[in-house]
């Protein structure tokens, strides 16, 4: 079986400036970490790698280009998860740090805990020597003029919020070629939220999940709905019924929509290389690299191919 890794960078509300910016850079990242995969690296270097590709590209809402809360302030989620040994480590409402998956790494591997939270994961970070950046410098001038256009938090799951609201949370899935799975999510959260606000994308089995006994998977969306029906263990529940991954984020993404008018997207891939990347939002930009090649697409059904140049 050839090794996989799918990838997204956010569902979208509507056409926008950086589409073209975000097409490339989920390309860019599918293939960074697809590169690791070839070397022999880890599912879980892979999602890291293309992670922190995404997170360092200030088109997307993650690391560099995250959002701002109400306070004008960065707090970012993210989540690593090893579909081996069930191992995840997170941070939530972190802040200065560039890049979130690489710290939730080192919780995973050097702490004894699974989740740590803000100032304590900042603590943490410290004390590991990881450098922490000053705010300015994840925050773009389009992030700038949003958030002063914007001031406000839309709370209520109206059709404006879902069409006009982007999630530009970053993720990605892989499996290697003995079937070894992992999964990443990193994200600024939702522009405006309250100080303190943690969303899906720290929490296992709701922003990403991974086991080897079924898959990996990786979310977008809104937080607090994909927190109230855990999707991405939805999703894993279907696939262990017996579903295909792709029939089985959009059940679960439908159920979300039907149970709590909730909309988001996904990648998934199985232990046997099959993949998805599927959302019930207007757009998801995503890419994935699989034995036929490199494989993107933004809006509803689109699914263009290249030819690999890794
Ligand atoms: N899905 C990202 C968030 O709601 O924070």
């Amino acid at each position: 079986m050839s090794a996989v890794i799918v990838v997204h960078g956010g569902v979208k509300a509507k056409l926008d400036e950086r589409d073209h910016a975000s097409v490339d850079g989920v390309k860019a990242a599918a293939c960074d970490g697809f590169a690791v995969l070839k070397r022999g690296g880890s599912p879980l270097d892979a999602v890291e790698a293309a992670v922190k590709a995404m997170e360092d590209n200030s088109v997307f809402n993650a690391g560099h280009g995250a959002v701002l809360n109400a306070e004008g302030e960065v707090e970012m989620d993210a989540l690593i998860m090893d579909g081996k040994t069930l191992s995840s480590g997170a941070v939530s409402s972190v802040k200065g740090i560039a890049n979130p998956v690489s710290l939730a790494r080192l919780v995973m591997e050097k702490t004894d805990h699974m989740i740590l939270t803000s100032r304590g994961a900042n603590q943490f970070a410290e004390s590991l020597g990881m450098t922490t950046v000053p705010t300015d410098s994840l925050v773009t001038e389009y992030e700038r003029k949003k958030w002063k256009n914007t001031r406000t938090y839309v709370s209520e799951l109206s059709e404006e919020y879902n069409t006009q609201w982007a999630h530009d949370t970053v993720g990605a899935v892989a499996v290697d070629s003995v079937g070894n799975v992992a999964c990443a999510t990193s994200t600024g959260g939702i522009r405006c939220k309250m100080a303190g606000r943690v969303g899906d994308a720290p929490i296992i089995g709701c922003g990403g999940y991974a086991d080897n006994f079924s898959g990996a998977v990786s979310c977008s969306g809104h937080g607090e709905s994909i927190l109230k029906v855990t999707l991405a263990r939805l999703i894993l529940l279907h696939v262990e019924q017996g579903k295909s991954v792709a029939e089985s984020s959009q059940l679960a993404l439908q159920y979300m929509a039907d149970r709590v008018h909730g909309a988001g997207g996904c990648v998934v891939v199985s232990p046997s290389g099959q993949w998805a990347a599927t959302f019930t939002t207007k757009r998801m930009v995503w890419a994935a690299v699989d034995h036929d090649g490199l494989w993107y697409g933004l809006d509803p059904n689109e699914r263009f191919s290249e030819q690999l140049t890794v």
